[in-house]
């Protein structure tokens, strides 16, 4: 954070925040320009044909020249507005493949955080210097969004649907992390700190501290919903066997496909009525209000590490589907 008390322009610290504020200073040049342009002519005119001078009021003839340039003029200027923000939209939507995956909840009215190690945190974030991060978002109750000014990054963060984020910081230091949607009375308050550190004092720090790694928690959740019973690994239980299921598309009953994504996996636990699979019966109970969205996290992580051997019969891989 800066000792500064008051600043114009936010700190500059992820690899988004010279594109994102050259875009941002290209507009208020572009808006000056003509704000400035279009009052003087307003005031000029209005001076010079005020009413009793003597001053010329017939229209000029058309002219074809002059027409083409205010259309063609501002026609540019958008298309430049439009190309320059799609390319940096596409460039902030799509993150590399080497990301560092960090789990975020939102909450009213905090944000929990998780790590890959199973480090919590709670209204702050620590980050590695110069390492594409990916924040993997989901709410726990109402719309929220996460928001690191510094970063030139914001999302909205919603109840039962993933949302992410990714950026790379490129400063270290303490920054501002807001929640940028009202969410309820103490939204204001829903504040907290990002930290970015050298590589080697992260490495060290997200080892520390930590109660239980996300995979061991999902096995033990796993265990004590008993979703073994039905979950059986040798696919002879009423449910499906989930070994090997991550990134496979499978048949829906009444036709269509599913990508057993993070999102898929989510809805099973939660809402499991929602895409019932070929060959199955919509039977497996809604965990929604026993398992909190950082439990179903939990699973995720164990069913994904889970050996890939038995894949179910009924499933498609996506080699299959996209040769
Ligand atoms: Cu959460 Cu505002």
């Amino acid at each position: 954070m800066s000792e500064k008390s008051f600043q114009l322009w936010p700190d500059m610290a992820s690899s988004f925040a010279l594109d994102v504020d050259l875009l941002y200073g290209f507009l208020i040049v572009v808006t000056i320009f003509f704000s400035i342009l279009i009052s003087v002519m307003v005031i000029g005119f209005s001076l010079y044909y005020r009413r009793g001078r003597k001053v010329n009021r017939k229209l000029g003839h058309h002219s074809n020249f002059t027409e083409v340039i205010w259309a063609a003029g501002p026609f540019v200027l958008v298309m430049i507005m439009f190309v320059w923000g799609a390319m940096l939209f596409y460039k902030m939507q799509t993150p590399p493949e080497n990301t560092l995956d960090i789990e975020v909840v939102g909450k009213q009215w905090m944000w929990k955080i998780q790590h890959a190690t199973g480090r919590q945190e709670i209204n702050a974030l620590h980050l590695p210097l110069g390492q594409p991060i990916r924040l993997r978002m989901i709410s726990e109750d109402v719309i929220h969004s996460f928001y690191i000014p510094a970063f030139r990054v914001k999302q909205d963060v919603l109840p039962a649907f993933f949302t992410q984020l990714w950026f790379e910081p490129t400063r270290i230091g303490t920054y501002h992390l807001f929640c940028a949607e009202y969410c309820g009375n103490e939204h204001s308050k829903m504040i907290g700190t990002v930290t970015v550190m050298a590589p080697e004092e992260y490495a060290r720090w997200v080892e520390e501290g930590v109660q239980e790694k996300p995979v061991d928690a999902g096995e033990r959740l796993f265990t004590q919903f008993q979703c073994n019973t039905c979950h059986q690994s040798d696919n002879s239980g009423n449910g499906p066997a989930l070994a090997g299921l991550f990134g496979k598309k499978r048949p829906l009953k009444g036709g269509g496909l599913v990508e057993a994504n993070d999102q898929y996996f989510r809805d099973s636990i939660l809402n499991p009525h929602k895409q019932i699979l070929a060959g199955y019966d919509a039977m497996m109970p809604t965990f929604q209000g026993q398992l909190t969205e950082s439990d179903s996290l939990a699973i995720i992580a164990y069913l994904k590490s889970l050996p890939q051997l038995p894949i179910p019969e009924n499933s498609v891989s996506m080699q299959d589907l996209n040769p």
